[in-house]
């Protein structure tokens, strides 16, 4: 029979996989480690299992106890795996910002969660820190393994992940590329793949807005402004944060991170999240420079699953303010407009009567309605003109729509692009969006005005 003990047995041993697409024009090797594919899908099983190890064999984390966490959600899904194979309870708290899905895991694997908001900052006691130090005190027989300072994080990669990495490339590695959040991948892995061969260039990626480049660079720490990607950039050095080990430390934006992220999946094939994104970002800048000798192996950290709500989502993207132009089709126009906007589509039948319209559109704010017949555009009524027009003759409040009514509004198909919509809406109030033969909404010169004012983002 083949099979493993437990799931714990499943973490690691993950492979190399060579971009192929992407890397078009450039002559260096890119080898995504695919840490996606444990079996709690991030980088963050390894210290999970390693962390409890170490704090049952110290005594720390006795039979029946509970392990409290801080964490963005990916090392509370290890310390989860381990924990329900080996029968601990455990309590995770984080911020606001990780994925509603992370959140769900978590519970789902049998954990409680407690959501602080990203906003505190570290030491205030609304800090997810400071609330899981907090938390931890308070719960009996309760184990706090502290992620940011516990020697087994970095060890766990200096045990497993650089010497895969070492004997999988049979140690041609040149460049090494990772995020840095507590500093454990990038420490641990770093320090075994300089031990063995002190040439490889250990790069970090971090988000503009973290301290990690100019702390690399001057050794000072810069006030930190917000960025949208999970799991790496501090505010604050963690002590498993060995900056000697690290040679250069690349900034990278949201949009890059996201872009490239998604484009590993539609390029690649290769699913992943968005700190994936920024080591992809920053192996690629570093391989532009290199020849066909050398090997360039960044971290795939974690699935693209945990961020289907995020990043991975066209319409998060376009609230903030993140989605590529060339991307934004009328359907997603329509159908992600601001609160002003009634939320399903407002339309009136040819045989209405023209005063229940025009209360309709009085009551919504609305000054133009497009005439629908059996799902079909037959019409428009425009607030203006069908006032005009009762002024000079009231019995027509009486009479139907369909005597006051205009031609219809254009129509254009939900992936229409913003450039013709737009273009439409030059000779036109309204343009309606059609799917599958139906009409299923409508775009006003207001919905565009509010879409400019919305992509003034750094893709745009
Ligand atoms: C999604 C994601 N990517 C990258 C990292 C960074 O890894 P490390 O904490 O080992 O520096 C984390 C850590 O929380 C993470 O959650």
């Amino acid at each position: 029979m083949h099979y493993y003990d437990n799931v714990l047995a499943l973490i690691g041993h993950t492979p190399l996989v060579k971009l192929n697409r992407l890397t078009r024009g450039l002559k260096a090797t890119v080898l995504a480690k695919m840490e996606n594919l444990n079996p709690g899908f991030s980088v963050k099983d390894r210290i999970g299992v390693a962390m409890i190890a170490a704090a049952e064999r110290e005594g720390k984390l006795k039979p029946g106890g509970t392990i409290v966490e801080a964490t963005s959600g990916n090392t509370g899904i290890g310390l989860a795996l381990a924990a329900a194979v080996k029968g601990y309870k455990c309590i995770f708290v984080m911020t606001d910002k990780a994925s509603v899905e992370k959140a769900r895991y978590l519970k789902a694997l049998g954990a409680d969660v407690v959501i602080t908001p990203v906003s505190a900052k570290p030491g205030t006691p609304d800090h997810y820190v400071s609330t899981a130090q907090r938390i931890a005190k308070e719960t009996p027989n309760s184990f706090y393994p502290d992620q940011y300072s516990h020697p087994a994080n970095p060890e766990a990669h200096y045990r497993s992940t650089g010497p895969e990495i070492w004997e999988q490339t049979e140690g041609k590695i040149t460049h090494f590329v990772a995020g840095i959040g507590t500093g454990g991948t990038i420490s641990g892995t770093g320090r075994f793949l300089k031990e063995k061969n002190p040439n490889i260039k250990i790069v970090g990626a971090d988000p503009f807005g973290s301290i990690f480049k100019t702390y690399k660079e001057t050794g000072k720490i810069i006030e930190t402004t917000p960025y949208l990607v999970e799991g790496i950039g501090q505010e604050v050095v963690p002590p498993n944060v060995h900056i000697q080990y690290i040679d250069e430390v690349i900034n990278i934006s949201d949009g890059d991170s996201f872009e490239m992220s998604r484009q590993l999946g539609r390029v690649e094939g290769i699913f992943c999240g968005g700190s994936s994104g920024t080591n992809l970002a920053a192996a690629l800048q570093v391989a532009r420079d290199l020849d066909e000798d050398a090997v360039v192996v960044f971290i795939v950290c974690d699935t693209g699953e945990h961020y289907l709500s995020k990043h991975h989502s066209d319409e998060w993207l376009k609230e903030k303010r993140l989605l590529e132009p060339q991307k934004m089709t009328a359907g997603l126009i329509s159908g992600t407009k601001g609160d002003h906007a009634p939320r399903s589509l407002v339309w009136v039948a040819p045989a209405d009567k023209v005063s229940d319209a025009l209360a309709k559109m009085n009551e919504l704010g609305l000054t133009q309605l497009p005439v629908l017949e059996e799902g079909r555009p037959v019409g428009s009524l425009r607030e203006n003109r069908a006032l005009a027009k009762v002024v000079r003759n009231r019995h027509l409040l009486e009479s139907s729509v369909s005597e006051v009514m205009e031609e219809s509004f254009p129509t254009v198909d939900v992936d229409a692009s913003a450039n013709e919509v737009t273009h439409h809406l030059q000779s036109n109030p309204a343009v309606l969006v059609e799917e599958y033969g139906r009409i299923t909404g409508i775009i006003t010169r207001h919905d565009v005005l509010d879409l400019k004012m919305n992509t003034t983002g750094p893709l745009s």
